[in-house]
């Protein structure tokens, strides 16, 4: 008898077991994949930032490597090979995280996993019996009506098929300017294709600081990413093995039609949760098809608990890792918390772009007096050296408290700089504290100070 019971191994999952085995509950994993760490580890995060990593190489030997009196012939790509440093990258966390496992005495209980009852886990045919069960399975692509996604043809994929493709494409159409369409859109533009990204509504990257989507659209436009806003795809046709793209302005008119090797299907993904069981277990479902849970991410079976991208909130790795340790705490009796208003997110493309709390147009929709705080990256001396000067950083402040509300960066390693405003917001702090912390010249993190005085008395660069 086990007193956990986690189904899925991905970072909401695999975090939740190593916290919970950490305060002494007998814990097993159940993973159907042949490796640990989920969709993020084997087929989302990591694998897409090794390409991101490597194609951002290859842009600045093209971009900016004469400029800096690097001379000499630009590489070209390998793809092979490239593909084969991707999967290095996953496999050596993948395994890591079975070190983690053995470590820490956790069972891999290798299999699909479906809820027979409460407290009753089955995989293949034999069932195992935990005090508690905690749904970690995830989520995957949403389909769109119209195109059908053939990840092995390789023309239509999605974000999984998009990291096998078996050669790079010479033309892309990206659907959805969402983080999954941008970044990977952004890789093969980089690899030398041409990137058209179709989307539904008038601006990227949805729910995002409306300065930001606009700066950056321009910054990846310049890059060369071609843009059809407020257009909504309906439907793909495949013919010697490139696509058709048949689309229509959202408000009506003339249907429109586009080619490309390779079509993106990038629309956003839905909780992974068939085949487990729910119905026959009585587990309640929200009406968007979440596992619905109440603030201690327990569902309304009792023993059973749900996290991640399985329930509502943003879909983000991070957020399920916060989820996993905390209701490992309170299965284990403690009191797991997790702060929802200081999420970050990020998007890895060049440059960064970074937020945490609320965007200008949320927090004035809150009908409280704020202020903002701006400082742009031309003004940053390290930015300039390393050729991206055109992003800003944005700080948000209660305009009476000076109580920081939001901050949104789009500039050089915002994903690392974002987390010296979550730490500040942790602790209720005002712009005040953080234009008063000395911070190191010159880095990056000096225009994260900037902005903060910017709230103050002014930043001193501009
Ligand atoms: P998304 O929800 O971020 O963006 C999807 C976009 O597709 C939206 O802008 C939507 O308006 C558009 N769209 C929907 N139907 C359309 C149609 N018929 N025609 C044209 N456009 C259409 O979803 P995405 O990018 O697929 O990502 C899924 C999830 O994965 C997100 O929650 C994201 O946060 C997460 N993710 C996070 C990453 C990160 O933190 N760096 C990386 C990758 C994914």
């Amino acid at each position: 008898m086990y007193d956990l019971i986690v189904i899925g191994a991905g970072p909401g999952g695999y975090v939740c077991a190593i916290r919970a085995a950490q305060l002494g509950l007998k814990t097993a994993v159940v993973e159907g994949r042949d490796t640990l760490g989920g969709t993020c580890l084997n087929v989302g995060c990591i694998p897409s930032k090794a390409l991101l990593h490597a194609s951002h190489m290859l842009h600045e030997t093209h971009e900016n490597f004469e400029k800096m009196g690097l001379m000499g012939a630009a590489p070209t790509v390998d793809w092979g090979k490239m593909l084969a440093y991707k999967a290095d990258t996953v496999g050596t966390n993948t395994k890591g995280i079975e070190f983690l496992f053995k470590k820490n005495k956790i069972d891999w209980i290798k299999g699909w996993g479906s809820i027979e009852a409460p407290g009753k886990v089955k995989v293949g045919d034999t069932v195992h019996e935990t005090k508690n069960i905690v749904i970690a399975t995830g989520s995957a692509p949403a389909s769109l009506p119209g195109v059908t996604v053939d990840n092995d043809a390789g023309v239509i994929v999605d974000s999984t098929g998009a990291l096998t493709l078996p050669k790079t494409p010479k033309s892309m159409i990206v659907i959805g300017a969402g983080v999954i369409g941008l970044e990977l859109g952004s890789v093969y533009a980089r690899l030398g294709a041409e990137v058209t990204v179709i989307e539904y509504l008038d601006a990227i990257t949805p729910g995002m600081d409306g300065e930001v989507q606009k700066q950056f659209q321009k910054i990846l436009t310049k890059q060369g990413l071609k843009f059809i806003l407020g257009a909504a795809v309906k439907g793909a046709e495949v013919k010697d093995g490139a696509a058709t793209i048949t689309y229509a302005s959202k408000n009506g008119g003339e249907d429109q039609t586009l080619q490309a090797d390779v079509v993106l299907v990038a629309t956003g993904r839905r909780p992974y949760i068939e085949g487990l069981g729910l119905d026959t277990a009585g587990v309640s479902l929200t009406d968007r098809g979440f596992v619905a849970v109440n603030d201690h991410w327990a569902t309304n079976v009792p023993g059973i608990y749900a996290i991640g991208d399985a329930v509502p909130g943003p879909m983000l790795a991070h957020k399920a890792e916060d989820e996993g340790m905390a209701v490992a705490e309170t299965i284990a009796g403690k009191h797991g918390h997790v702060n929802y208003d200081v999420i970050p997110g990020v998007i890895y493309t060049t440059p960064e772009v970074a937020n945490v709390g609320l965007t200008e147009e949320a927090a004035k929709a809150t009908g409280r007096k704020i202020k903002v705080g701006k400082f742009p990256f031309l003004g940053n001396a390290r930015a300039k050296a390393m050729f991206q000067g055109e992003g800003f950083v944005k700080m948000i402040v209660d305009a009476e408290t000076d109580r920081i509300l939001g901050c949104h960066i789009i500039g050089p390693n915002a994903g690392e700089m974002i987390h010296e405003i979550c730490v500040a917001m942790e602790f209720g702090a005002a712009a005040q504290d953080v234009a008063l912390t000395c911070h190191a010249h010159p880095t990056t993190s000096e225009a994260v100070r900037e902005a903060a005085l910017a709230c103050g008395d002014g930043a001193i660069h501009v």
